[in-house]
């Protein structure tokens, strides 16, 4: 599916914690020059985080600018902010070319809504889309704890053909700050639609006499 100019890639950002992980993997995305275009949905509650987590808030058309700009880097300009209303949009047709898409973070509300193939709003309707057409969506799903109704959502859209990929962060390559934590979680991501990344710390196995003092 891959363009001659590079992937398209659709983000959803939803309404749970986590704003974070969002602005971290479109500025991955909007600095790899193996991507050709993103198509970003906000939720409504999606824009809530942002601005209560980040303190990143204005209109609709200005908050890729935002998300990105508050590193002071100066990077491509490839997203397209697509209002959640609009069912109508590219991406809710899978006659559009995109090549993978994942929803980071997905809360509950969404994961239900995709699980069920509610398809309401644009982000579950490229959400199903995107399974639909047998392409690569990863669901980066955060609650704590998780009901059995959430475990039997996540299990529904595994099922379905989704990954599901928990904001689940690792310590093993011992991180030593916030951005360490969620760097190397959005790498693993950024793998899984398709993009290797060099960022990302690769186990590599411990020797045995170390490992167990022996
Ligand atoms: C500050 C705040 C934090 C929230 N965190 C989570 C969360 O981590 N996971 C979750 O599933 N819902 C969380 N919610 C609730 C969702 O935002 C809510 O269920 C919303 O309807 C989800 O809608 P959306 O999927 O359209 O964004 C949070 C809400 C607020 C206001």
């Amino acid at each position: 599916m891959e363009s001659a100019e590079g992937k398209i890639i659709i983000v959803g950002v939803t309404g749970a914690s986590g704003a974070m992980l969002a602005q971290t993997i479109l500025r991955m995305l909007d600095a790899d020059p193996r991507v050709a275009r993103i198509h970003l949905v906000i939720t409504q509650t999606g824009i809530r985080l942002l601005e209560h987590e980040l303190q990143i808030s204005g209109p609709l058309a200005e908050l890729p600018e935002r998300i990105l700009d508050s590193s002071g880097a100066k990077s491509h300009r490839k997203i397209e902010i697509l209002p959640n209303t609009d069912v109508g949009a590219s991406i809710a047709s899978g006659s559009y070319p995109a090549d993978s898409m994942c929803v980071i973070p997905c809360s509950m509300g969404t994961l239900a809504a995709i699980a069920g193939g509610a398809s309401n709003d644009l982000v579950s309707r490229a959400a199903d889309v995107t399974l639909k057409e047998g392409r690569r969506l990863v669901l980066c799903v955060r609650d704590t704890p998780f009901s059995r109704i959430h475990l039997e959502n996540m299990l529904r859209a595994q099922q379905a053909g989704a990954l599901i990929m928990p904001a689940i962060p690792s310590f093993y390559h011992q991180p030593q700050t916030i951005d360490d934590l969620v760097t190397q979680y959005v790498c693993r991501v950024l793998v899984q639609l398709g993009l290797p990344q060099n960022r990302q710390f690769a186990w590599k196995g411990q020797p045995l006499r170390k490992a167990f003092k022996i």
